[in-house]
């Protein structure tokens, strides 16, 4: 039986490895190769690596792909993308091919305001009292950040607001401080979570100072932290083009494409089932930029579904319509993004990244990862209401069993060649890929591997 482990972050990363393939890992020294063969070969990127996180024991790889052509306010963008998935990539640059030629991608940034709050329980009674208390003394809570808050705004950004907030409509005794912030080019979750805690702090000897006229009741903190959900951090990306010029090629009317299209976005609007699906796409071509320019997904995936639920009804990024002779699609949702601080000036990956981007102000990533998220949407409903999502997706998918089968250069290229213009299905690239290598079925494959 495995025993449990006191002070395993205190091991050297020998030790830590040692530990668990001898606990873990049914075959140690198979094991042992695979993890070291991650590791970086220069030892001062591998170090970086290891000090991300705790417990590092060899790098998780993901492929690095590039979509190019992306034509975003007048300026060719290459984008860089982070993702495992196999059509991710190419559906992006399929799309930014389609609109390159139709004007190319048009956004503007709707604000840039984050959020976080103070949530504290004060059993006191005269909320008029505690806000006067609050509002008199608002300068405090600007001077207990004032060291925090310099190089911000010498940046031009800062808190920009306080306000008691009462919520005890919802639950007995809550109340929140919500506070605004400006962090510029930062993400600036740091800094928001900093300027919180010194406001608990302030908003604590505050009431202490005043219990008497505010009913004997103290302030509790719960805790003080920044909102994920940002709808103040907004931006908007957008395509149009005139009806005629749609000519999207798999044969359907220019006319009967954009109906179909606006159904099937209106259809996402309407149905959580589809919207669902539809925003995960989204999200393909979000979070692969997200974090090759190495921002946090999980906090843009909160933020994007939450703000997709914001009417109480979860519901599609996008929209379309046609207006006259005119198509029209366009996504709009919150992106808290930033391009200092974290881990954008360490991971040399990260680092290429924005390099390749034109090193991007926030403002500016946060317009082009809406793109990347409206032209994956594009890609992902163009196919499925003209050829179906299985064509594109399975030809890219194809490799991947190919490789699974373990299947050589010159096998490859065969079967790639002989589904050129056939359908792909798993059970067919099995079957191609046994005639190919004429083997009578797949015990034969798993015998041969075992073998190896
Ligand atoms: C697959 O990762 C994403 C899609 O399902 C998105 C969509 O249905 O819109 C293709």
């Amino acid at each position: 039986m495995i025993q449990a482990i006191k002070g395993f972050s205190k091991l050297s990363k020998q030790a830590k490895i040692e530990w668990l393939l001898s606990n873990y890992a049914s075959n140690r020294d198979r094991s042992l190769e695979m993890l070291e063969g991650y590791w970086h070969n220069r030892p001062e990127v591998q170090k970086l690596h290891d000090e991300f996180i705790e417990n590092t024991l060899s790098n998780y790889y993901m492929p690095f792909g590039v979509a190019p052509n992306f034509l975003i306010n007048n300026r060719l963008y290459a984008l860089p993308l982070a993702i495992e998935e196999s059509s991710v990539v190419a559906a992006a640059a399929k799309a930014a091919n389609f609109w390159l030629e139709r004007g190319g991608f048009k956004t503007s940034v709707i604000g840039t305001v984050k959020i976080g709050h103070v949530h504290f329980i004060w059993k006191g009674y005269n909320v008029m009292a505690l806000r006067k208390l609050l509002d008199e003394n608002m300068n405090m809570f600007f001077e207990s950040t004032d060291q925090i808050t310099q190089n911000m705004r010498a940046r031009g950004g800062g808190v920009v607001s306080i306000a008691l907030i009462d919520k005890t409509d919802s639950e007995p005794n809550y109340y929140q401080l919500e506070a605004k912030f400006e962090t510029c080019d930062s993400m600036g979750a740091n800094f928001i979570n900093s300027c919180l805690e010194a406001f608990a702090k302030v908003l604590t000897t505050l009431v202490e100072g005043a219990v008497h006229s505010l009913g004997d009741a103290p302030v509790q903190v719960i805790m003080s932290i920044l909102s994920n959900f940002t709808p103040g951090c907004l931006v908007r990306a957008e395509v149009w083009c005139k009806i005629d010029e749609i000519e999207e090629g798999s044969g359907i009317e220019n006319r009967e494409f954009v109906d179909k299209f606006c159904r099937a976005i209106r259809i996402a609007e309407i149905e959580p089932y589809r919207a669902v699906t539809q925003n995960k796409g989204i999200m393909n071509g979000i979070d692969g930029l997200v974090i090759a320019s190495g921002n946090d997904f999980r906090a843009t995936e909160a933020c994007a579904h939450a703000y997709a639920a914001r009417n109480g009804r979860y519901t599609s990024l996008t929209h379309a319509e046609v207006v006259g002779n005119e198509f029209h699609f366009w996504i709009e949702l919150p992106l808290s993004l930033g391009t200092v601080g974290g881990i954008t000036n360490l991971h040399p990956m990260v680092r290429f990244s924005h390099e390749l981007l034109g090193y991007p102000s926030a403002s500016q990533l946060m317009e082009i990862a809406a793109v990347a998220g409206l032209a994956q949407n594009f890609s992902a409903v163009r196919s499925l209401i003209t050829s179906g999502i299985q064509k594109g997706h399975m030809k890219m998918h194809l490799l991947n069993i190919l490789n699974q089968l373990e299947a050589t250069d010159s096998e490859k290229e065969a079967i790639i060649h002989f589904f050129k213009d056939k359908i792909v299905s798993h059970s067919a690239a099995i079957e191609t890929f046994l005639s190919v290598r004429g083997l009578g079925n797949t015990s034969e494959i798993n015998q041969a591997k075992s073998s190896n």
